[in-house]
């Protein structure tokens, strides 16, 4: 077989659908000229708490082009949730409109379907609900810890006495760290056009994981699956809160089947953040114990967080204390408040984003304890076995980041002592921390189809697989351009439609190897399936348009799946990285600069350095976000989210950002798939928050343990004692 041409894996070629997007061909999911259509548009409660008691429709009903208005009373029947607190990760319904129950300010009371987009919206404001509030929704986290209940069965963990650990340790701490409730808003705005066709129905539907949306539609109106057509050709990001299917989706779906005619909702800036999710606020309270070498005794990480009165979530923000260093005494633990707050999910690496600040913030804070290099302090307890189910890791590279950052990065050249780097009104501080972030392996069908014209083979490569920005197009065409020995000219890929082969989907950072195998194995299989035919041995080296040739074939299919081995369940697989940032900060007002970050990662074979560079580059911009900016508000009183653009949510903009060096570590795991692969997108983003609060350490002596770190937190903040001023 021909390895490695121009295009092959490894190589960093351009993004295969970059002209269709940059010359606005590329079409998602609000973008299909789909004939009739109509549009929707959601109405949202005003209340936190509390229940409809009339609707009137009468004003908007009267208006030209209005079709229909669709609350409660005359929605259709769903299927609804057998409990009343169910788990997000169990169920596979998204019911909506079932009752005159509010549960939180923003959900979804009604639709409002009208022939154009201006109609609509302006129909939506002449419904009038009068509601029966209730006078206490629960809201404040703060003041219904006595409600917390633990969530499920993976909530708890522990190893060893974390009693005696901390007993036997020289050092302890005992901390708490917070981080807001944040929004994902991914740039392409939550959409759908739905339709119903004798009985089918098609989405065109901005989603990460197209057959779990498949399933969503056909459980929730309880239809079959295979009636059930969902199109996702291109999504514009979703860093998880385009995983489930969210009620736009299964409101659009029932009023085109109202109507007659297809629906297309489109979410508002708005409404991405009171419906389609959030990362929830976490507080965060670490204990550390250690010897005076740096030998780590004891460490626990207890999580409180919130989740909505119906569906539970939880965000696994201790797993990664877990795993990530030697120590024998560990507990964990996560509890949730059902609050009047939409459901949280998922938001890019979660568990880890959130958690790392923590534990990244603990590992340096002890480092000072002892006064150890935080480096060193890592690097003494580094493990090559997970300890939290004594696997060996497939491959951990960690130490290695560690050090090669600190050499990218000048780390020698770091005062250690706070304080003590000035220039000007600025004091300068440089911060580090360890990521982990876990590399799931998930099964993965795949079609090639290959056809000869002249001398050359032109092969499309079909799969369910979504392309969230994050350049799958482009790695999946490497990989058939490698395993084909065809120029990536000659591949075609074909994603994000549910009538293709079966994948995961985007999320979890599981994407780039699960697909990219996949599409490694249909290759293979047709390769192997023309040389059986002809008798040719397999490792004879055949050009594939010979090969169809001696087959006599100007056509030909062939089908692959992949998925994990028993050797990837032996093992624990991971991928690792260390970020390291400059800060500048202003003594007199607590503005701070991010000036540099380097990034080193280790996360098996880089498929296209450049689209792995933008998926670092994402990540740490997420990650400065955290650290800086991001933070949704609530309102005290009523329980609505007072944050609701960009003009008060912020995020980080190119100015913000420092000057990024992102260094990808050699790294060979075929443990992890036969490909090597390894995910990076939510790496990018795990611990950098941390690095960026322990440089501010560094320059200010102030340590900032509530995410994010505003001037006037930073003003108001205490120098730790003992430091010089
Ligand atoms: Mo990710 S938070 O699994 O899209």
């Amino acid at each position: 077989m021909k390895t490695l041409n121009e295009s092959a894996t490894g190589k960093a070629i351009d993004r295969v659908e970059g002209h269709l997007k940059v010359t606005g061909m590329a079409k998602y999911a609000s973008e299909f000229p789909i004939k009739d259509k109509v549009y929707g548009q959601g109405l949202n409660s005003t209340i936190a708490k509390g229940e409809i008691v009339s609707i009137d429709t009468s004003e908007a009903e009267k208006l030209p082009g209005v079709l229909k208005i669709i609350t409660y009373k005359n929605a259709e029947k769903l299927k609804t949730f057998d409990n009343k607190m169910t788990e997000v990760s169990t169920t596979t319904i998204a019911p909506v409109l079932q009752t005159n129950m509010v549960h939180f300010y923003g959900e979804y009371v009604g639709l409002v379907v009208a022939e154009t987009f201006e109609q609509a919206q302006y129909a939506a404001r002449l419904v009038k609900f009068k509601y029966k509030k209730d006078a206490n929704p629960a809201i404040h986290l703060e003041k219904l810890r006595a409600k917390a209940y633990k969530p499920n069965d993976k909530s708890d963990y522990s190893r060893g006495d974390l009693k005696a650990g901390l007993a036997a340790a020289d050092e302890r701490l005992e901390v708490t760290y917070n981080t807001p409730i944040e929004h994902h808003h991914p740039m392409e705005m939550h959409a759908v056009i739905a339709s119903w066709d004798n009985g089918k129905v098609i989405a065109y539907a901005s989603q990460q994981i197209v057959n779990d949306a498949t399933i969503a539609i056909s459980d929730t109106f309880q239809i079959p699956k295979k009636d059930v057509r969902v199109v996702a050709a291109y999504v514009g990001g979703g860093f998880g809160s385009k995983l489930n299917v969210e009620r736009h989706v299964i409101m659009a779906v029932m009023a085109a089947k109202m109507v007659g005619k297809p629906v297309q909702v489109t979410v508002t800036r708005q409404q991405m953040f009171t419906n389609t999710s959030l990362r929830q606020h976490n507080e965060q309270k670490m204990k550390v114990g250690a010897k005076k070498d740096g030998t780590l005794t004891a460490l626990s990480h207890e999580t409180l967080s919130h989740t909505s009165p119906t569906l539970e979530f939880q965000e696994a923000c201790g797993l990664g204390t877990q795993m990530l260093y030697k120590v024998p005494n560990n507990f964990v633990t996560h509890r949730l408040v059902p609050l009047n707050i939409q459901t949280p999910f998922a938001m890019r690496a979660p568990g880890e984003a959130t958690g790392s600040f923590a534990l990244e913030s603990a590992m340096d804070e002890m480092a000072w304890k002892l006064r150890m290099d935080p480096i060193d302090f890592r690097v003494k307890n580094d493990t090559q076995t997970d300890p939290s189910n004594n696997k060996p890791f497939s491959s951990r590279l960690l130490v290695e980041c560690l050090r090669i950052g600190a050499e990218k990065f000048g780390w020698k050249d770091r005062k250690t002592e706070p304080r003590s780097n000035k220039k000007g009104n600025w004091l300068i501080g440089h911060g580090v921390s360890a990521a982990a972030r876990s590399a799931p392996y998930l099964k993965t069908n795949s079609k090639v189809i290959l056809v000869l014209e002249g001398d050359r083979v032109n092969a499309t490569v079909q799969m369910d697989a979504t392309d969230i920005g994050t350049g799958s197009y482009t790695i999946i065409a490497q990989t058939a351009s490698e395993y084909l020995g065809i120029p990536v000219e000659q591949v075609k890929v074909e994603l994000g439609d549910s009538n293709f082969p079966v994948t995961p989907g985007s999320g979890g950072s599981w994407g780039a190897a699960s697909f990219c195998n996949g599409a490694m194995a249909a290759c293979v299989n047709a390769i192997k399936t023309l040389k059986q035919n002809r008798n040719i041995k397999e490792e004879e080296e055949v050009e594939l348009a010979d090969l169809m040739k001696k087959n006599q074939l100007t056509k030909f299919e062939a089908e692959g799946s992949a998925g994990p081995s028993k050797e990837f369940d032996e093992h624990s697989v991971y991928s690792f990285g260390a970020n390291f940032s400059e800060v500048w900060v202003d003594k007199d007002t607590g503005m701070f600069r991010i000036k540099r970050m380097v990034n080193v990662g280790a996360a098996g074979k880089i498929l296209n350095p450049k689209t792995a560079y933008g998926q670092i580059i994402g990540g740490l911009t997420m990650g400065v976000g955290m650290a800086q900016a991001e933070q949704t508000r609530i309102e005290p009183n009523f329980g609505n989210f007072i944050t609701r653009s960009f003009a008060d949510y912020h995020v980080p903009v190119n100015l913000d950002m420092a000057n990024i060096n992102v260094v990808f570590l050699p790294e060979d795991d075929k443990i992890a798939n036969k490909m090597g692969v390894k995910g990076i997108g939510e790496l990018g983003i795990t611990s950098v928050a941390a690095s960026i609060a322990n440089a501010i350490f560094n320059a200010t002596g102030k340590r900032m343990r509530d995410l994010p770190i505003t001037p006037e937190k930073l003003i108001e903040a205490k120098i730790e004692p003992g430091i010089n001023i």
